[in-house]
């Protein structure tokens, strides 16, 4: 079974988006990708993707031509988006399993990462195919927007580690 990890980054009070969808309070944060618990050796192991139409569609509000994965991604929505010539995105609103059996034939050796939202998250948790959810939490706090994780789940922490502004911890996810 492939090993699957839902890595993100939050608000202190549980928030991966503000309420207007901005990323704002995020990406003006000092951090180091190369460092502790950092992007790059995140990425590095990664051979499928994951995220919600949400999340998709923000990638596409803020740079319609960029697109920045290399490994075949799956957009899980009802809504009907352009294919993209030479993206290997694709788009389904087949149940969480087969979708979850789709990135792991496509990802061999290597994991499976989902990018969020949170409910999407919660939803490969609830079929017992969730592993791990690494988060780094920025320093502040926004009162409202898209949860992390809207559902109950026991976590062990298995690693913490201070990445420039970002307090990063890795919990297993206890089935
Ligand atoms: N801080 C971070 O690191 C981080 C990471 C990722 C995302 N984000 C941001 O967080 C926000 C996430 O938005 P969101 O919470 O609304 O989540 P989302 O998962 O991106 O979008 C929700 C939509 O995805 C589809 N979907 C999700 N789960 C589904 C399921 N199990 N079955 C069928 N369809 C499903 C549905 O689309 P349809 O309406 O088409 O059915 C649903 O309305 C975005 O603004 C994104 O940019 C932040």
């Amino acid at each position: 079974m492939s090993f699957t990890t839902y890595y993100t980054a939050s608000s202190l009070d549980g928030f991966i988006a503000d309420a207007k969808h901005s990323l704002e309070w995020l990406l003006s944060r000092k951090n180091d990708s190369s460092g502790p618990m950092g992007y790059d050796g995140f990425i590095a192991e990664i051979g499928a993707i994951v995220m919600g139409a949400n999340t998709y569609q923000w990638l596409l509000d803020h740079d319609p031509e960029a697109w920045p994965y290399e490994v075949p991604a799956w957009v899980v929505t009802h809504r009907e988006f352009e294919t993209r010539p030479g993206r290997d995105i694709r788009f389904t609103s087949a149940p969480i399993p087969d979708i979850h059996r789709q990135m792991a034939d496509a990802a061999g050796d290597r994991k499976l990462w989902v990018v969020g939202g949170g409910g999407l998250a919660a939803a490969f948790a609830e079929h017992g195919l969730l592993d791990e959810i690494i988060v780094s939490f920025a320093p502040v706090t926004l009162g409202s927007g898209a949860p992390i994780f809207p559902a109950r789940q026991e976590l062990r922490p298995v690693e913490v580690a201070l990445n420039g502004e970002l307090t990063c911890a890795r919990y297993e996810v206890v089935k």
